[in-house]
């Protein structure tokens, strides 16, 4: 028997590209092993491995670095992608990229028809790279508000803080839709494997702010709560939306399959990953 072509997922050492390496059906490649910046080391990875889809995880995905380090996140949210969309397109291969809800704004939930309104650096370049990757026959997944117990950020951040009985100061006026890395990646990988392509949204059902977001995993975990509100203008930094709410029936219409509520969700991970034991620092902003 011909064994399958695989499906090789770019940026595996991330918080995303890691899941989807921990879901068994794909094969990683870590930053290290392959620059998506880098042509030739693309064309040749492409050209060895023949997969059959692509899933670009890989990116400059810290929204106030951007603001810093211009040129290389340009490199790599937009013109990487277009060379690699382009690249996959010769060869037939697919493309699933991976952009982010922070491309649109709007006080209504984000459907993939809204004109892209994107502010900052950090989501002028992704917007751009998910124009490029659609001209070019991709299929793009937005999705919002990830993590993962354990892995560095904000999530981790804040939960190792209230174990360690500190206040943690929790955004009480941004709204998103905290999701799962560990529910994203196996439902990327069957969109991996599946056809549609054009632009879908992937989040988990419902929203909160981050405020909402630590309480309930604090209380999951069975963790003191002690938190002290603030606003998004106290943190500063890079702009992001005041209200971002990905509508996941593109997604669920183009493959038949929609996450659970997130308050359902970051129940199940953390039953699976348990608590996160990860890094100290301070924990205020909201994952990134
Ligand atoms: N996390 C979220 O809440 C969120 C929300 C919306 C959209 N997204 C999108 O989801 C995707 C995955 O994000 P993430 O949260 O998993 O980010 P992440 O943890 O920062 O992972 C990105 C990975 O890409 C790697 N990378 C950077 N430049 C590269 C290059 N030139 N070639 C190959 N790999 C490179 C990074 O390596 P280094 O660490 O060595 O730089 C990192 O391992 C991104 O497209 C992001 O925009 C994420």
């Amino acid at each position: 028997m011909i064994p399958a072509r695989p499906v090789l997922v770019t940026g595996a050492g991330g918080l995303l590209g890691s899941a989807l390496v921990r879901t068994g059906q794909v094969r990683g490649l870590r930053r290290e092993e392959l620059d998506i910046t880098d042509r030739d080391a693309v064309a040749r990875v492409l050209d060895t491995l023949r997969p059959a889809a692509v899933i670009n995880a890989a990116a400059q995905a810290r929204v106030d670095l951007a603001e810093v380090e211009r040129a290389w996140t340009e490199a790599v949210n937009h013109h990487a992608v277009a060379a690699l969309a382009e690249a996959c397109r010769r060869r037939g291969i697919r493309l699933v990229h991976i952009g982010t809800d922070y491309s649109l704004r709007s006080d209504r939930d984000l459907t993939p028809d809204m004109p892209p309104d994107p502010r900052g650096h950090y989501a002028e370049t992704k917007s751009r790279g998910e124009r490029a990757a659609l001209a070019r026959g991709a299929l793009v997944v937005r999705v919002q508000w990830v993590y993962h117990p354990g892995h560095p950020g904000f999530f981790t951040r804040s939960l190792q803080a209230l174990r360690r009985g500190e206040t943690v100061r929790l955004v009480t006026d941004q709204v998103g839709v905290p999701t799962p890395a560990a529910l994203l990646a196996p439902a990327l990988v069957i969109a991996a494997r599946g056809e549609a392509t054009g632009m879908v949204h992937l989040a988990c059902q419902g929203h909160t702010t981050p405020w909402g977001w630590i309480e309930a995993a604090a209380a999951s975990l069975g963790l003191p709560f002690s938190a002290e509100p603030i606003t998004r203008a106290d943190l500063g930094g890079a702009p992001r939306p005041a209200r971002s709410v990905l509508n996941s029936d593109s997604f669920a219409a183009a493959f038949g399959l929609r996450l659970p509520h997130w308050k359902v969700a970051l129940g199940e991970v953390l039953a699976t990953a348990g608590a996160p034991a990860g890094e100290a620092g301070p924990a205020t902003a909201p994952h990134r």
